[in-house]
Formats: structure tokens, sequence, C-alpha cells
């Protein structure tokens, strides 16, 4: 039996991961490549819809790939390849975009409120059509599943409006050209909050430099954010996002990170106080992180793996890429 395929990409940020990078979705990505024909990919294309120093491009992208491997991704039960490696995602992307309506285009909620941020003489066509060269990167794989996050529904949604519209019009009672895929909303997925201001998520760009945790920082850096985290004037450790977003966002932490049950976790810390919890979850993570440090840094430490692992990831979506590709063009006459 084919294993259902699922597609994923992560942008290479500046820096290294944060704790909700890894929670919410890289760790996912791990659990995901035993079930499923899973591809991974780097998403440098979609990086430069924003302005991008190209040796700072390059070194992000191989420090993406090096966490991503360090994280549990494994080459041998997956696909893990940078999406510019593979030419036919710009290639479809085009197509995509001369299928796509402009208002249908106008309408996706996440170009609004990057480009209200940044202003129409900033903003880039790029960042308008970035929708579209996501449609391409799923189609091309003909994934079956997209894992991803409420604020990406809307995306998927374009995919699937966009794939049965080529479908309609080119395959004229053929086989389907591509495979309309599904949202793969992980309901179980962990949502990490700044440990200083626990009602907005943890992210590079808002969270303030004590409520982020980088995975590449210096374990005792991490150790003490965990341990000034902001939690409430109560003492009771009980999960209740609403009343208790602080305490609750580090039960999540420490129930994810170590794989035990927030219901057992509040047992364990029934009448201990916060300082108990903020130190054995400092503890957790500083035992965790040390060896993804150490893993990281031994794939940085050693390009050339580090450049074979990602070659050979290429030559494997390039084989399933082409072969999209090649099957558009014919359909629509090239
Ligand atoms: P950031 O918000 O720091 O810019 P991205 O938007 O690049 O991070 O997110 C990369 C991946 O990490 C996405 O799948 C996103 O859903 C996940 N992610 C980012 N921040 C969090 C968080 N605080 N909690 C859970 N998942 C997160
Ligand atoms: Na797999």
């Amino acid at each position: 039996i084919e294993r259902p395929r699922v597609l994923s990409g992560i942008q290479p940020t500046a820096g290294s991961f944060h704790l909700g990078n890894y929670l919410g979705a890289v760790r996912n990505w791990v659990a995901l490549q035993e079930t499923h024909d899973a591809f991974y990919m780097v998403v440098d294309l979609h990086a430069i819809t924003v302005p991008q120093d190209p040796a700072e491009l390059r070194a992000n992208t191989r420090l993406a790939a090096a966490q991503l491997l360090a994280a549990g991704l494994d080459p041998e039960h997956c696909t893990l390849f940078v999406q510019s490696h593979v030419p036919e995602h710009a290639q479809l992307a085009w197509v995509m975009n001369c299928l796509t309506g402009f208002g249908e285009a106008s309408r996706m909620t996440q170009f609004k409120d990057k480009s209200a941020k940044q202003g129409a003489d900033r903003t880039t066509v790029g960042l308008f059509t970035y929708p579209v060269l996501q449609v391409a990167d799923i189609l091309l794989y003909q994934a079956d599943a997209v894992p991803v996050g409420e604020d990406q529904r809307q995306h998927v949604e374009l995919t699937r409006d966009l794939a049965e519209r080529f479908n309609g019009r080119y395959d004229k009672g053929g086989t389907a050209t591509f495979t309309v895929p599904k949202p793969y909303i992980v309901r179980e997925t962990a949502k990490i909050y700044d440990l200083q201001d626990p009602t907005v998520k943890m992210s590079k760009s808002a969270s303030s430099p004590k409520g982020l945790v980088n995975l590449l920082d210096e374990p005792k850096t991490s150790a003490k954010k965990f341990r000034s985290a902001v939690t409430d004037t109560d003492t009771v450790i009980r999960f209740d996002e609403a009343a208790k977003p602080g305490v609750s966002n580090l039960l999540t932490i420490y129930a994810t990170l170590t794989g035990t049950a927030i219901p057992a976790l509040e047992e364990r810390y029934e009448g201990k106080g916060y300082g108990a919890l903020k130190t054995d979850l400092a503890e957790a993570f500083v035992e965790w992180v040390t060896p993804f440090r150490e893993r990281t840094q031994a794939y940085l430490d050693d390009p050339e793996t580090l450049d074979a692992v990602l070659a050979s990831g290429a030559d494997k979506a390039r084989t399933v890429a082409a072969e999209t590709l090649a099957t558009v063009y014919e359909r629509m006459g090239f």
C-alpha cells in the first residue's frame, strides 16, 4: 500500500529556529516521515519576496537544513531538499500565475496583512504571487495532504481551486493532471507563546529577546528565560489558557518536549510552586537542546555531507517534479 504523500516547507530564517518552529512544525515533520511519503523543503524562493543578502541567504538555507536533520529528519525516510535546486517550482508557478484571477490573488489575507505592514512601495509583486508559488510547490509533487496551521488554510484552498481548474480545463476526459490536496490541519499541534507575553505567539519578528527561545542560543541563556517566564499571581499549576496563559504555555512546552500528558504534569506539580515547574522545564529543555545543537554543528562542520544530502534530495524531488511539469506543458500546448 502506498503511503499518502505530504509536502511542507520552511523558510530559511536568519539565525536559528525558535522553539515555536520546532514544537509547532518541525516536530510534526519528523513524526510524519514515518507514516507518509514526505517531501520537505527549505523555501529559499519564498524568502526572496523580501530583500535578502546573498551570503546570508546561502548560509541560512544551509543552517535550516542542518537543523532539520538535527531535529530528526532522516533522508532515508523523507525527501529533504532546497526549493531553488528544483527549477520546476518557478516554472509551474508561472503557469499557475496565468490561471489565477487577479481578484482571487488579491483576496489572500496574508498578503493584505504583510503588505499593509511593508507599505506599497516596499511590497514586491513576488509577495503578491507567493501563494501561487506555494500552489506550484504542492501540485508538483501530487501531494495528498499539506500539513498547515489555520493561517495557511486559505492557501490550501487556492491550491485546490487551481488544481481543479487546471484539471477541468485541460484534462478533457483523460487522467487528472493534478491530485487535489487536502489540508491536514494538525489540531494537536502545539502553539507556543512568548515567554514574556504569553498572549502572543512566540515569533522572530514579534517576540522580545527574553520571550523568544532560539534553539541555537547558549542553553544557559535559554534556561534563564524559562526561569524568568511570566506567569500569574496565583500559585496553582493548572492548564487554563484563558485564565492562566503563562502557566499553560509552560505546561504545553514541557508536555510536548518530554512526551508527557498535561494532566500528568498537573498531578506531578500539585502543591508545588511555579519555581519548581520552571526549573524542571529549563532542565528538560537543556537536556533536549544540547544534543540538537551538537548535531546541527556537526552538519555545519561537514559541508560535503550536507551538500550530498541536499543534492540527493533535489534529485529525488526533481524526478517527481519534472514528470508533473512535462504533463502540464504537454497538455497546455507547449
Ligand atoms: P515566525 O512566526 O517566527 O516568523 P514562521 O512563520 O516562519 O515563524 O513559521 C515557521 C513554522 O513554524 C510554521 O509552520 C509555523 O506554523 C510554525 N510556528 C511559528 N511560530 C510558532 C509558534 N509560536 N507556535 C507554534 N508553531 C509556530
Ligand atoms: Na516516509
